[in-house]
């Protein structure tokens, strides 16, 4: 009788394992731009459409020549930061700096991210 009990409550505890993995799995998709394989991918710098965006969402800020105002200088940000840094500050924000999720695409976001990383 005791048997039944303990092999009843092992299967209880492994269709919870199996739960518990399934349900985990899309909250690690969520947070994949967190993860280190995280990877920006390759595109050509485009700079005209670039600028355009830096001029609409980020010179009120980071100045008209990208010199620095309220947030830091971003002239040679390529070369203190990956594209994959890059992608995760604009798109989830830090400190005074706000998240651009919500206001750009993913595409004008890897865009901006590409052509920041080549300003070294
Ligand atoms: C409301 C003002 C504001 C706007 C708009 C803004 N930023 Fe920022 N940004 C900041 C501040 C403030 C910081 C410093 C954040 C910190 O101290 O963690 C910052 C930090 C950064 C950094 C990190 C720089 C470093 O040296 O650590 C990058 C990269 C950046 N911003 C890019 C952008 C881009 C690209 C845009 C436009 C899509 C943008 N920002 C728009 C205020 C802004």
């Amino acid at each position: 009788m005791h048997k039944w009990i303990m092999a009843g409550l092992l299967c209880c505890a492994s269709l919870l394992a199996v739960f518990l993995l399934l349900t985990g799995l899309p909250e690690k998709e969520q947070t994949a731009t967190n993860s280190p394989a995280f990877v920006v991918p390759d595109r050509a710098v485009d700079a005209d459409a670039s600028q355009q965006i830096y001029k609409n969402n980020c010179m009120s800020c980071h100045g008209t020549e990208m010199q620095g105002a309220v947030g830091p200088a971003l002239a040679h940000i390529g070369a203190t930061m990956t594209k994959e840094q890059l992608y995760k500050i604009i798109t989830n924000g830090r400190g005074g700096m706000p998240s651009f999720e919500d206001r750009l695409t993913e595409d004008e976001i890897i865009m901006i991210t590409t052509w920041l990383a080549s300003q070294k």
